[in-house]
């Protein structure tokens, strides 16, 4: 049996460096790490999105929300009052909607949603939301952008329910009026 020499024990690493990358080098092409044993999110399984049976023929589907392809769409496709709380529920909805924007916007959008909220150290300014812009969009376009997120906000649609963001929408309503009457106190 011949000894290992010092530079034959090089070698032994080198092939195994060689081997190694050969090795870790075997992956799909949307891989997003090196790595040898493949990623569980890439197996040919439906994915948690994908419903894996078809509709029945001919059903019709009567409870779920139709969500549109974008912001100017939404505005069109859903009426006025979808988004409205009946009077007797006003009160639940200003109340629960202020707790919402303070879970889920205040950080960003700020106490009175004007985008100065505490992420604006670390993150880029988002927009006052008590702008007249916003004020004369429609409350779809609002539940289009809780839902989707836009170039940099992040989609919140997994985390809160249709109800919850049209109670969103309500404190959003409440912070332009407050405002509207903060620049006009005579009105
Ligand atoms: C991590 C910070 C962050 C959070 C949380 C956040 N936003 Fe935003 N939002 C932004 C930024 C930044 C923009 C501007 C850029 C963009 O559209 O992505 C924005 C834009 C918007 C716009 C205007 C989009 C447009 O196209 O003009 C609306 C409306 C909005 N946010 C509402 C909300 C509401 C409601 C919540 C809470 C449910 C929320 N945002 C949570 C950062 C945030």
């Amino acid at each position: 049996m011949s000894r290992l020499t010092p530079l034959r024990i090089h070698h032994i690493q080198i092939i195994m460096i060689l081997v190694w990358l050969t090795v870790t080098s075997c992956k799909q092409p949307d891989d997003t790490k090196w790595q040898y044993t493949p990623d569980m999110a890439d197996s040919p399984v439906p994915k948690a999105q994908m419903y894996p049976l078809d509709p029945p023929d001919g059903s019709v589907a009567t409870t779920a929300l139709i969500y549109s392809a974008n912001e100017f769409d939404a505005e069109e496709n859903f009426r006025d009052d979808y988004f409205k709380p009946p009077e007797s529920r006003e009160q639940f909805f200003q109340v629960r909607g202020e707790q919402l924007y303070a879970t889920f916007c205040l950080h960003c959008h700020g106490p009175q949603g004007r985008g100065n909220g505490s992420m604006t150290d670390v993150f880029p300014r988002s927009p006052d939301l008590t702008d007249p812009i916003y004020v004369e969009r429609k409350d779809g376009f609002f539940f289009h952008k809780i839902t989707f997120g836009g170039l940099m906000m992040p989609s919140l649609g997994h985390a809160i329910s249709d109800i919850e963001r049209s109670m969103i929408i309500f404190h959003i309503r409440e912070l332009q009026k407050a405002r509207e009457k903060r620049d006009n106190p005579d009105q």
